[in-house]
């Protein structure tokens, strides 16, 4: 392997490859992780690939995730780099196709329905879709213990769009899910894969099955809203009830339409990333006997009742959690479902010479054009940075017994930020950055903590886990999700 220099000096450096169009496609799709340390070991932190036809370059650590993440929005676009992927499935005049503005607002409205009492009435939900789904579809209860082996990730996919369904969705979804909802999300997620990105209109029956679930989804949606303004239907307070009614700055309201294309988005943004970070989270405890021990032990602690059943969980209660908060750090840490974020460049952005540089009087401009590629999992997973990094260690989160102050919290207070303890999140440019950063961060994080500490926590009360596997599972790069190979874990009901 050799480096190509660049015509232009300036540009930075492109990863060697045979096949022009074609670029480093392979090594990339198979192992992005490994291909970008690599790259880094060889090029520095800034660095350009190929990748069918299109110039990707990959800005790593903290300061190369500020540079992406924290870009002006008249030097990078994320509508640009995604709206060909996720207009089909999600629908047109939402999210990546408005412009950027909108979705500010939009993110805005979201956040209503995500209040601290929307979340208080969540929690109350989850609890009974958990244990409605362990008695009738799991099918290991007390009386009928196991052993049973399962693929954890098909149980986790179920269990977080059941409870998602149940809450957020509202309860038309939830009713209806057996049904033909669940048929449609299919169809939806086979048209949200890395061949979509790449290839956004092909003449294959997936591309066609989209289509036609996204119409039939969105039509649902919109008959659960003309329904519910007749009074047909009783509902507690959830997402649509948050949308309904909410303005632009310019005095235009969200429209219905707007509304269920909204909704789709918001299903397809939380279900795969909370199934993935829930199956790799119970993949570990089954793997570390000791801390699944200790997490139950957590359980016991705050919620046992003396004849040996559990309190439910309420809202405030998921955040007072030291372990289940650290193992949900420490599992986002290793396996941020999301390994690349994209955004087109409409300017050309100088690299800061801190960064990396050609020579000591030139600074790297990355041109106009070519996509810029953050991996926070990069600076997630780095030894510079963490001890003993590959290691799932939640206690690494855990000072005195407490969860550590948040590097943010640090920050504030004048203190050092040190790397390794306390989520580290000061900005944009950070090490640990699981949820992103900037104007496009994650909203759901707070609802996929609480959906993630109530399921596992529903499950870690209920179930010995024990790995069905000696070898940890591999990982799956091939969606869009960073999933676990063939995750099977064995449950035995605690009795
Ligand atoms: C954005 C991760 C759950 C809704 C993002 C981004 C990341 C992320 C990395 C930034 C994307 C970018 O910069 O291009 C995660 C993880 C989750 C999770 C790790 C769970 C473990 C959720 C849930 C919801 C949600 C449950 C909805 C309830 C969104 C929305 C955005 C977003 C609306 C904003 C997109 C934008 O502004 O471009 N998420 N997410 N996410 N996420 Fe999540």
């Amino acid at each position: 392997r050799q480096l190509i220099v660049p015509t232009d000096p300036t540009a930075p450096p492109v990863v060697f490859h045979y096949i022009p169009w074609f670029g480093s496609a392979a090594y990339y799709g198979m192992d992005p992780y490994k291909f970008m340390f690599e790259c880094r070991d060889k090029y520095g932190d800034v660095f350009t690939f190929i990748l069918l036809g299109r110039r990707m370059t990959v800005a790593l650590g903290p300061k190369g995730n500020n540079l992406s993440l924290g870009g002006k929005v008249s030097h990078v676009s994320a509508e640009d780099a995604y709206t060909h992927l996720t207009t089909p499935v999600f629908g047109k005049g939402v999210v990546y196709d408005c412009p950027n503005d909108m979705l500010m607002q939009q993110k805005k409205f979201i956040k209503h329905g995500l209040t601290t009492e929307a979340l208080q009435s969540y929690a109350s939900l989850m609890p009974a879709e958990c244990h409605g789904y362990f008695n009738n579809e799991l099918k290991i209860t007390k009386a009928n213990p196991g052993p049973k082996t399962v693929d954890v990730l098909h149980v986790m996919a179920e269990l977080i769009v059941l409870t998602a369904s149940r809450t957020l969705q509202g309860k038309e979804v939830r009713e209806n899910m057996s049904i033909r909802f669940a048929k449609l999300l299919e169809d939806l997620d086979k048209g949200f894969t890395p061949l979509n990105f790449m290839f956004p209109n092909l003449p294959l029956p997936s591309y066609r099955r989209r289509d036609l679930a996204q119409k039939e989804m969105s039509d649902f949606y919109m008959s659960i809203m003309a329904k519910r303004r007749t009074g047909e239907h009783d509902h507690e307070p959830d997402m649509i009830q948050a949308l309904q009614g909410s303005v632009y700055r310019n005095g235009t309201p969200l429209s219905d339409r707007d509304i269920a294309h909204m909704m789709i988005a918001l299903t397809m943004a939380g279900q795969h990333t909370s199934s993935a970070t829930s199956s790799w989270f119970l993949l570990h405890l089954a793997h570390d006997q000791d801390i699944q021990k200790r997490l139950y032990e957590e359980q016991v602690e705050y919620f046992g009742n003396p004849d040996g059943t559990f309190r439910p969980m309420t809202y405030e209660d998921t955040k007072k959690l030291p372990l289940m908060d650290s193992c949900i750090r420490e599992t986002l840490r290793l396996h941020a479902p999301i390994h690349s974020i994209y955004r087109k460049v409409l300017q050309p952005i100088v690299v800061p010479q801190s960064l990396a540089a050609p020579s000591e009087d030139k600074a790297y401009v990355i041109p106009k054009g070519n996509f810029i590629v953050a991996a926070p999992g990069v600076s997630q997973m780095d030894p510079k940075i963490w001890d003993d990094a590959p290691r799932w260690n939640p206690l690494r989160w855990l000072v005195d017994g407490g969860i550590a102050k948040t590097a943010n919290e640090q920050y504030q207070a004048g203190e050092k930020v040190d790397y390794g303890f306390g989520a580290v999140s000061k900005g944009t440019e950070s090490p640990y950055q699981p949820f992103g950063a900037g104007r496009h961060r994650c909203i759901g994080e707070q609802f996929a903590y609480l959906q993630l500490t109530l399921v596992v926590g529903e499950v870690v009360r209920n179930y010995k886990l024990t790995a069905a596997q000696r070898e940890f599972p591999k990982t799956n790069y091939q969606t869009m999700i960073v999933l676990p190979l063939d995750p099977k874990i064995t449950f035995e009901a605690r009795v």
